[in-house]
Formats: structure tokens, sequence, C-alpha cells
């Protein structure tokens, strides 16, 4: 299972690659608009993005139409060779989805809210799909359940689009895309950092070291 950390920020994914178990990264127009207001811009960004982590780096297109979603990927595709771009599930966008794969260009079809959108999409040729799980289970539906129907379909039709589990909002989402068997998971920094925790790791570390205080020489 892969993982991808949800976030623009440089330090946090400095921090995210240092410990070696992070193969990718998303971002959207609003992740990118917090860093911008540190001055910098959206290009300089990734830049520095594609400089950190060797994956995927999802940049997102914000056109709606079709010229102008192509126009936007090829300019974002030709920052670095780890650019996927991000495209809305929408008709004028899986259009392009499908010219762009024809191009070589990677896509990731981003606010993904049903199993159809993404059987859709796959059909078109994403190289991923990002099932938005927290933003469904804010509205009493089950961001899961999506995911689980996902995988089940791609895998029916043995498509090789990859699911990419997003808008994830704590450890939970993790476990059960994993035992749900999606390709992908991207998280918050926070969300990274949670899954090392255990109450029980931390006791066990400090009788550990107290321990060793009466047996070291
Ligand atoms: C996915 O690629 C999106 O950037 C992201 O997961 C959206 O998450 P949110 O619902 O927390 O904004």
């Amino acid at each position: 299972m892969k993982f991808f950390i949800d976030t623009a920020n440089v330090d946090e994914i400095r921090e995210a690659a240092s410990l070696g178990l992070l193969d990718g990264v998303t971002t959207n127009p609003t992740l990118m608009a917090k860093e911008a207001d540190k001055g910098k811009t959206f290009r300089q960004i990734l830049e520095e993005i594609c400089e950190l982590v060797d994956g995927p780096i999802s940049a997102e297109a914000v056109s709606l139409d079709f010229e102008g979603i192509m126009r936007e990927a090829r300019e974002l595709a030709a920052i670095h060779k780890n650019i996927v771009v991000k495209i809305p599930a929408i008709p004028e966008g899986l259009k392009a989805v499908k010219a762009l794969k024809e191009e070589g260009i990677r896509t990731n079809v981003t606010l993904i809210f049903s199993p159809t959108q993404a059987l859709m999409a796959a059909k078109a040729g994403a190289t991923f799909v990002s099932p938005f799980v927290g933003r469904l289970d804010d509205v009493s539906s089950g961001g899961m359940d999506m995911v689980a129907q996902i995988v089940r379909i791609f895998e029916n039709y043995r498509f090789e689009t990859e699911v990419l589990v997003a808008s994830v909002r704590h450890p939970m989402h993790v476990l059960d895309a994993a035992l749900m068997g999606a390709h992908v998971v991207t998280m918050p920094y926070k969300v990274l950092m949670q899954l090392f925790k255990h109450p029980l790791t931390d006791v066990g570390i400090e009788r550990f070291l107290k321990d060793w205080e009466k047996v070291k020489k």
C-alpha cells in the first residue's frame, strides 16, 4: 500500500519523507493557498515538493472546459516528470483524461463521491481516482463504503487505475483502506504521525528505560 501526504507544506513533506515511508504527495488549490500566503508562487511550491519526493505529485488543474484543462495539464506536466494532473470528475474533465493518456500525461480524477464516477474515470484511463471519504462522512454517508465498492469494481474488470483514498481524517480511514485493498491512501501529516501512536508503546518505553537504569554500569 502506498502512502501519500496530503499537503503543500514543504516542512511537513520534508519530515514525512525523512521517515522513508512516503511514496507521493497530493495537493489541491486550498492546500496551495495556505502556502501561497507565505509568499511562494504555485510553481515554486511544486518545484520544491518535486525536489523532496521522488514519486507521484498531484497538482490540480482549475479550468472546467476541455481546452483549458488540456492547456493547464500540459503546463503542469512540463514542470517535472513526477507531476500527476488532478482533474475533477466532470464530463469535460474525463474527456481531457482520455486525451492526456494518449499524450502520456498521468491524471488523478478528484472530487469523487460515488462508485460510478470512479468507474467512468477508470474507463477514461485515469492513473488514479480520489474518492473523498471524510467529506462524505461529514454528510452522514459512508465514505469507506464507497471505497469498498470502487475496489470491487476495479477488481471485477481488472482496471489498472489505482484507488487513492483521499479526504482522510483519522487512522481508522487508513486501516479500513488497507483492509479493503485500496492502492494508495493520502493523509494529512497529523494522521501520518497518529499512525505511530499507541499508549502501550509509550508506557513500554518508559518502563524499559527505568529498568535499564538499574542494570547499566
Ligand atoms: C485529495 O487529494 C484532497 O487534496 C484532500 O484529500 C481533500 O481533503 P479534505 O476533505 O480534508 O479537504
